[in-house]
């Protein structure tokens, strides 16, 4: 497995790989790696010929005051997961070589980020689109794999590709979960032992809402209230959003007319946790 460190040594291989005519899988993450960044992992290598994954820490998604400088780093564990999968090669950029003192191109959606997450973290994807466009242009990947955990951010991602004509494929990779349901995330190890059992709840509210949906329930109101309910009954949380929305276009709706985009976001402690569900009327 090759380490680059510079954005040419990355681009130089992958020009290579396309000369060869070999078709290359990419997974961007910002590390700390768990089974979730690996099922992607998995997904890219079952579509390519050869699979690069990045590691950065992307600074312009983190609000002021977000957990940049705390975010949770394991670089050699995360390499050696990447050696044990497979991966070709992995990507770990300086935040400087990536954003040099002149930077001043941003890419910037003009309705999805109006929406769920971007409502509160009001920087935060038109980082992502930033950093995603630029990671495109270094890695050329032909396929791309992103998680669903991050529904919103798949979103932004289909669209970005679609308006900027990138040629490259994207493909959603369904949540892994913890065994109590909770989806794995790098965030979860800031929990303390009573915020890890609370934030089960999370997986609960989906769950239920499913159900009720699966039993006749139509009521947007009725099914948000009761995840609401759910959750707050919880010590220590603080509800950032719970909504029902549609799939694509994000807007909210108050009637289940078709699939709902179930997602919450839900702050246990100082931790912000995010989780989502599509419920499908049977
Ligand atoms: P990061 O949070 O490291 O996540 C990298 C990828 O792993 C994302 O596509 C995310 O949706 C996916 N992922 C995280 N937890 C998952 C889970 N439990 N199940 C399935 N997939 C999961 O998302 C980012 O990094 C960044 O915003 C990035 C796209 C790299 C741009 O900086």
């Amino acid at each position: 497995m090759e380490i680059y460190q510079t954005i040419a040594a990355m681009q130089a291989q992958s020009f290579v790989w396309k000369r060869q005519g070999r078709r290359i899988g990419f997974v961007p993450t910002m590390g700390f790696l768990h089974e979730g960044h690996l099922s992607l992992i998995d997904m890219a290598a079952g579509h390519a010929d050869v699979v690069v994954v990045s590691i950065f820490v992307n600074p312009t998604q983190f609000g002021p005051s977000e957990d940049l400088a705390a975010y949770p780093r394991s670089m050699e564990k995360d390499l050696a997961l990447c050696r044990e999968r497979g991966v070709a090669a992995v990507f770990v950029p300086e935040p400087s070589a990536m954003y040099g003192r002149d930077f001043q191109t941003y890419v910037q959606l003009e309705k999805l980020p109006s929406h769920l997450c971007g409502l509160s973290r009001p920087v935060h994807f038109r980082g992502v689109a930033t950093v995603v466009s630029k990671l495109f242009n270094i890695v050329q990947p032909d396929v791309a794999v992103f998680g669903e955990k991050d529904y919103q951010q798949l979103a932004v991602i289909r669209q970005l590709v679609e308006d900027m004509n990138f040629p490259v494929a994207i493909l959603g990779g369904p949540i892994v979960r913890e065994a109590d349901g909770l989806a794995m995330s790098s965030r979860n190890t800031y929990l303390s032992p009573a915020e890890r059992a609370s934030a089960r709840c999370l997986f609960r509210a989906l769950e239920e809402a499913a159900a009720m949906v699966a039993g006749g329930e139509r009521e947007g109101m009725r099914i948000r209230n009761h995840a609401e309910d759910l959750i707050s009954s919880e010590s220590g949380t603080e509800v950032d959003y719970i909504s029902l929305c549609d799939p694509v276009t994000l807007e909210e709706k108050t009637v289940m007319d078709g699939p709902v985009l179930m997602a919450l976001a839900v702050k246990f402690g100082t931790t912000r946790l995010i989780d989502n569900r599509v419920l499908l009327i049977p």
